[in-house]
């Protein structure tokens, strides 16, 4: 009884990479192994169709995430695994939740400000009520502990600033959601600059991909002549020693900084090193995908059990909230 809810979702714009697998993936793998939670994971869809998108196989794209999910560890006896939009009170209680969230502050969020530079044409309705959705989909289950990347801490800002204010104006006891964070959780771009991103063209390293993929994607990270006096802090080089700290640990971190300093490093082969624990990681979920591609009546029992699962929870919420706004 008494268990705490968890609930997290990824957007599907793209297939999962190995930052959502650290930064969100392995927090939601330990929540759900955790007997403390009752955990809850969608695919955000309707948080992937504000920024231009294809609506031809876009439901196709929507499934391959669930597959991701599922090849990665989220398991359907432990977790509610579904589809955002198949629970339609998160949209119902989105437009309730909009009732107390200001559109100055909407617009001052920096997720909000970098949609607009990246996309000045297309700054539409969806983009700027974005984290109210996201609120609504936390609070639709009282989840009070939600695993993503911290780039989501400001939109869970505004998550708990709506239950704040729905508990202060109508007397519910909505919780206010804590991000839970992963130790690997910032995982660099293969550019060089920033983090990994599906949006961002040779970014990431997908969660489907080959050993000769992956060396081929690690092989464009640029580097410098591997010597110096001190390293790099940031671009490339800063990039790859961080790959390294994920996947080979500190201490290889620390002979290559000494090496740099030295008789200098050599990137080729630190980068198939580095491809090679990548892909031992890759290679399990992988075949549990090939797997479960083949078990179409599976996946489509998990999805429609999920919405059902959810909605049921869902339901109840948008009910405690219709009612004390007084709406029934
Ligand atoms: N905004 C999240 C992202 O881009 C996806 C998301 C939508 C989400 N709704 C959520 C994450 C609710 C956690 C909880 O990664």
């Amino acid at each position: 009884m008494n268990q705490k809810r968890v609930l997290s979702g990824i957007r599907a714009n793209g297939r999962l990479h190995l930052g959502n697998y650290l930064g969100a993936v392995k927090g939601m793998l330990s929540l759900q192994d955790n007997p403390d939670y009752e955990t809850f994971y969608m695919v955000a869809d309707l948080h992937s169709i504000n920024v231009p998108y294809e609506p031809l196989g876009f439901r196709q794209a929507v499934r391959e995430v669930v597959l991701d999910y599922l090849a990665a560890g989220l398991d359907p006896e432990k977790s509610t695994i579904f589809i955002q939009s198949e629970v339609p009170e998160h949209v119902e209680l989105s437009y309730l939740f909009s009732t107390v969230i200001t559109v100055a502050r909407m617009q001052h969020l920096p997720t909000f400000k970098e949609k607009v530079k990246a996309y000045p044409e297309n700054v539409n309705m969806a983009l700027l009520y974005y984290p109210v959705l996201m609120a609504a989909d936390i609070l639709a289950y009282k989840a009070g502990l939600v695993p993503v990347g911290i780039d989501q801490e400001p939109h869970l800002e505004i998550a708990r600033e709506v239950a704040q204010k729905m508990n202060d104006r109508y007397g519910l006891a909505l919780p206010e959601p804590v991000r839970f964070a992963t130790p690997g959780e910032y995982v660099p771009s293969l550019t060089g600059a920033g983090k990994m991103a599906k949006s961002v063209e040779g970014s990431a390293i997908l969660l489907t991909d080959s050993l000769e993929d992956i060396k081929g994607r690690l092989a464009k990270l640029p580097t410098d002549s591997g010597k110096g006096g001190s390293v790099p802090t940031e671009g490339g080089v800063s990039n790859l020693f961080k790959f390294v700290e994920l996947f080979l640990g500190e201490g290889r971190v620390n002979e290559l900084r000494k090496q740099y300093m030295n008789e200098g490093v050599r990137y080729g082969e630190v980068k198939s090193e580095v491809a090679e624990v990548i892909y031992k990681e890759l290679k399990p979920m992988q075949e549990m995908r090939a797997e479960l591609e083949k078990d179409t009546n599976k996946v489509d029992k998990i999805i429609t059990e999920g919405a059902e699962k959810a909605r049921k929870v869902a339901s109840e919420t948008l009910q405690e909230v219709k009612q004390a706004m007084g709406l029934v």
